[in-house]
């Protein structure tokens, strides 16, 4: 196979922030690719959205980016979205599309009282792929489901600095903590609560918690290395971009943290 010597366009794509902490993990392991972060903020949240909207929505934004740029990969680093809307996505782009899904499967693999938590949005824990998830690789496991729409927001806030309220929290989490047995180890089904981890792991200082964003960085890491010479990062790629669809105070503050991710340009772009 011919190597290619440019840099790849990768684009992360969330709702919110949320996709911060799997585009950390991926650029950690791919520092030289070219980097667009997008998300959908004019509609934030998801997880209360219903699936065939999330589709139109989802397909009609990352036809827009591509309207702009060259995509080489993309990763839906949500997983309220990916448990939908990957079918019609592979179906009308033609660049290689990674989905974020909960980690049931290693979390099934590293419980020991076989009691999992999984503590996603409302909509990822009320898919079908979510159902079948559990069934093919947790069937022998006791599986705790918690879908809230509260905590993708508390994790927003927190990027924004706002102090996570620690008694709202634990009522959050009461349905698990009136358990017999409380899950030892704790999926973390969105990709806006590694943000909150250290949060929760105060509450449930036993469990070990699990994300999907290491396993993505490897899977596209596998994917590129393929195709392109990731050992340098070609001039084309020296500035990566974050894009919204609305842009308002926060856009504006959370956007200087953004430099500390290594994104240092912004567009705002209309779906
Ligand atoms: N970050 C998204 C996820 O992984 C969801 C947050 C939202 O409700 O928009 O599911």
């Amino acid at each position: 196979m011919n190597i290619v010597r440019q840099s790849p366009s990768v684009l992360v794509f969330d709702s919110g922030i949320g996709g911060l902490t799997v585009y950390n993990e991926i650029y950690n392991k791919v520092p030289n690719a070219h980097y667009i972060y997008a998300f959908d903020n004019e509609l934030f949240p998801y997880g209360d959205k219903s699936a065939e909207f999330l589709i139109n929505r989802v397909n009609s934004v990352i036809e827009t980016i591509t309207k702009f740029y060259t995509i080489d990969l993309a990763v839906i680093a949500c997983n309220t979205a990916s448990t939908v809307c990957l079918p019609s996505l592979r179906s009308k782009f033609s660049f290689p599309i990674i989905g974020v899904v909960p980690a049931i499967k290693p979390a099934s693999l590293l419980t020991k009282n076989k009691c999992i938590g999984l503590l996603a949005t409302k909509a990822t824990i009320e898919r079908t792929y979510t159902t079948n998830l559990i069934q093919q690789f947790a069937a022998n496991c006791s599986v705790q489901l918690l879908g809230l729409s509260e905590l993708a927001l508390i994790a927003e806030n927190k990027l924004q600095g706002i102090t996570v309220d620690m008694q709202q929290l634990k009522e959050l989490m009461q349905p698990w903590l009136e358990l017999q047995t409380v899950p030892d180890t704790i999926v973390l089904g969105c990709t806006h609560y590694p943000f909150i981890k250290k949060e929760l792991q105060m509450i449930f200082s036993q469990a070990t918690f699990i994300d999907s964003g290491y396993a993505i960085a490897t899977r596209v890491y596998n994917l590129l290395n393929d195709k392109y010479d990731l050992k340098q990062k070609t001039s084309d790629a020296s500035e990566n971009i974050v894009l919204s669809t609305n842009y308002n105070q926060s856009v504006e503050k959370l956007i200087k943290k953004l430099s500390n991710y290594n994104l240092n340009k912004y567009q705002l772009i209309k779906a």
